[in-house]
């Protein structure tokens, strides 16, 4: 980490927010100690009971093991005045009798909403973590059935024209040498165009949306957001249990730095550094070059299981291959077939062409969810055997929501979760100062070429596949209460759990290396075989049983770091303990029909 960076980020009052906010709880405490007497008296005669919760549970619609409810939180934790925003929760209640309280999960991106998400992934976690406690899921602020929601173009479809067939839906073509003064320019003309659309949707979200608004959607206002939550099912004082992966290994970092005295236990996989999170440029790679170190080697073990496997589970496998490398050569002469020609699809509903940069997300996409394989090998081999490229288009093209109209409480799905993630990501960026140039085209490219020499198949896909740039043209940046910014390594009561995986195309095990060295004591690490992106690999049975002592009996592994050999034979035969629930793909807008 540069010092210099953080020291200019860290000058943030920090300690100010917090005494603020206390004391903010503090007068609404007064209040209801006042006001609740007299309520109880009125309504119900003599205090029978603890204050009813202010979240109004009900059977979920979708699923009625499952508890919906929406806590009304104030906008600003500071300033009273700024009103209350809606915060849209899923409860699914302990299933053991032996009840030790709540999880407050995060399911990464950011972005990916959690109350939806909870209907697919709650049961796996109450079952991982021993059934002890109630699954608490909620949508942050910007996101599904919360309120305020980004919703910045007014309908999923014109967001969907918006992107059709730029390079935020296609990703980066890569030229074959693209070291050459002619290759360079070829990204660098691919590069205009993504900050041109950058700077369309953040002046079209700054004026439909507001810089005001957008502000509060960032990871410090999701702690304590997640304050309040804890504060309201379980006590003022009570520590604060969390489960998450991905972004949400941000979340629990964020959580335990900026509230060590709440912290409870804390489980984070997938782990990316909070620290360069907060402090480092986006732009400037450097977070990106780190998070992809184990792409390639994840790439080698999916061929090797494809080749492992044969034709009859990996149809990217013909019978007369003779090793892994036969495959790697026909996927790379494909891809750079279509880098000199994209393929025609005329035969699907919504035609178009298959690019190589289509075939390069869709690789590393298959990367991240073994539950994938078989029908993403299927449709790149359809492509590359009879130039069928109707699914991969289809696939590449996810995101497309048919207009839907609202259910019964009115909510619309807007189809804009790339702004929505990209509210949360810019919301904790730090911004770019007065006198801090914005990154030219030129300056990004040649950052994505220095990443390209080590992780050339990928190096160039994944900053627009997964939208976080750009936060210089973004109206929330810098707009919102002082973000945090560390240190983060303070002292824990209880240490927290790192998860990573062996072979994580985009969260390593070196960056999670970073993040327990920088907890040192307060934190314990396990490394487990699998292949694929935190909770989306199957978990080995190993590193399941750590968890759910760690939840179920407060047993902190002994060792700083754990290893769970692999315990799957080829991840396209069998997967063991499976990840992905149908219902979370869906909400990535991966069909999965
Ligand atoms: C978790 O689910 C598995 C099946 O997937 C089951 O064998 C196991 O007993 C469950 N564990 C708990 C603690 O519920
Ligand atoms: C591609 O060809 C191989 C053998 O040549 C076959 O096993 C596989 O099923 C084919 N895949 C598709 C989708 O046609
Ligand atoms: C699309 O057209 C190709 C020929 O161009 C054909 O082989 C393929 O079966 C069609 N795919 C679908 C999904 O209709
Ligand atoms: C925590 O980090 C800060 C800044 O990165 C550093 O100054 C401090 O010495 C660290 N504290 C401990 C206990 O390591």
């Amino acid at each position: 980490m540069d010092p210099e960076k953080s020291g200019i980020a860290a000058g943030v009052p920090q300690q100010d927010t917090r005494r603020s906010k206390a004391t903010w709880n503090k007068t609404k405490a007064i209040f209801l100690a006042a006001a609740l007497p007299f309520f109880y008296w009125v309504y119900w005669g003599p205090l029978k009971s603890l204050p009813k919760s202010p979240i109004d549970w009900k059977p979920c619609r979708e699923d009625s093991s499952f508890l919906c409810g929406y806590l009304e939180v104030p906008t600003d934790y500071d300033n009273p005045s700024a009103g209350t925003s809606k915060l849209a929760l899923t409860n699914y209640p302990a299933t053991s009798r032996e009840r030790l309280g709540i999880i407050i999960t995060n399911y990464g991106g950011p972005g990916v909403p959690g109350r939806d998400a909870s209907f697919g992934e709650a049961v796996r976690i109450q079952n991982v973590t021993g059934n002890r406690h109630d699954i608490i899921s909620f949508d942050q602020r910007g996101l599904g059935h919360s309120i305020p929601k980004v919703d910045c173009f007014g309908s999923a479809l014109k967001y969907d024209r918006f992107k059709t067939n730029t390079v935020f839906q296609t990703t980066f073509s890569v030229p074959e040498d693209p070291f050459s003064g002619e290759g360079r320019a070829i990204l660098v003309e691919q590069q205009k165009e993504a900050l041109a659309l950058e700077e369309t949707q953040g002046a079209l979200c700054a004026e439909t949306m507001g810089a005001e608004t957008l502000g509060y959607m960032s990871t410090t206002t999701t702690i304590y957001d997640m304050e309040e939550i804890s504060r309201v099912l379980v006590g003022e004082d009570a520590l604060i249990n969390f489960y998450g992966g991905s972004y949400g290994s941000i979340v629990g970092a964020y959580l335990g730095n900026m509230l060590p005295h709440k912290a409870g236990k804390i489980y984070i996989d997938g782990i990316v550094p909070a620290d360069m999170w907060a402090n480092e440029h986006y732009d400037s790679q450097v977070l990106l070059r780190l998070l992809l170190t184990d792409s390639e080697k994840t790439y080698q073990l999916f061929l090797t299981e494809c080749f492992n496997a044969g034709p009859e589970y990996c149809p990217l496998c013909k019978p007369e291959d003779a090793s892994a490398q036969d495959i790697e050569q026909r996927i790379d002469d494909f891809v750079a077939t279509l880098q000199e020609q994209p393929m025609r699809v005329a035969n699907y509903t919504s035609p178009g062409y298959l690019t190589s940069g289509g075939v390069r997300s869709t690789l590393f996409l298959a990367l991240q969810m073994p539950s994938l394989w078989a029908r993403l090998t299927q449709m790149l081999a359809a492509a590359i055997n009879d130039s069928d490229g109707a699914l991969l288009l289809r696939f590449v093209m996810r995101g497309y929501v048919e207009p839907m109209p609202a259910d019964p409480e009115g909510y619309v799905e807007t189809g804009q979760g790339e702004l929505q993630r990209l509210a949360i990501s810019c919301g904790d960026a730090r911004p770019y100062l007065e006198d801090e140039p914005w990154p030219t085209a030129e300056e990004i490219v040649d950052k994505i070429l220095v990443t390209l020499v080590t992780r050339p198949r990928f190096g160039a896909t994944v900053h627009l596949m997964e939208q976080h740039g750009g936060c210089h043209f973004w109206p929330g940046t810098g707009a919102g209460p002082a973000r945090f910014t560390g240190p983060f390594n303070k002292t824990l009561a209880t240490p927290t759990l790192i998860v990573a995986n062996t072979h994580d195309p985009i969260t390593p095990y070196p960056a999670a290396k970073i993040v327990h060295n920088t907890m040192g004591a307060s934190s314990r690490l396990l490394l487990q075989g699998t292949i694929g992106h935190s909770y989306l690999a199957p978990f080995t049975e190993c590193a399941a049983q750590v968890i759910r002592s760690y939840f179920a009996d407060g047993i902190i592994p002994e060792a700083p770091e754990t290893y769970c050999p692999r315990e799957v034979e080829n991840f396209f035969v069998d997967q063991g303990r499976s990840a992905a629930h149908p219902k979370l793909l869906q909400l990535l807008g991966i069909d999965v029909d």
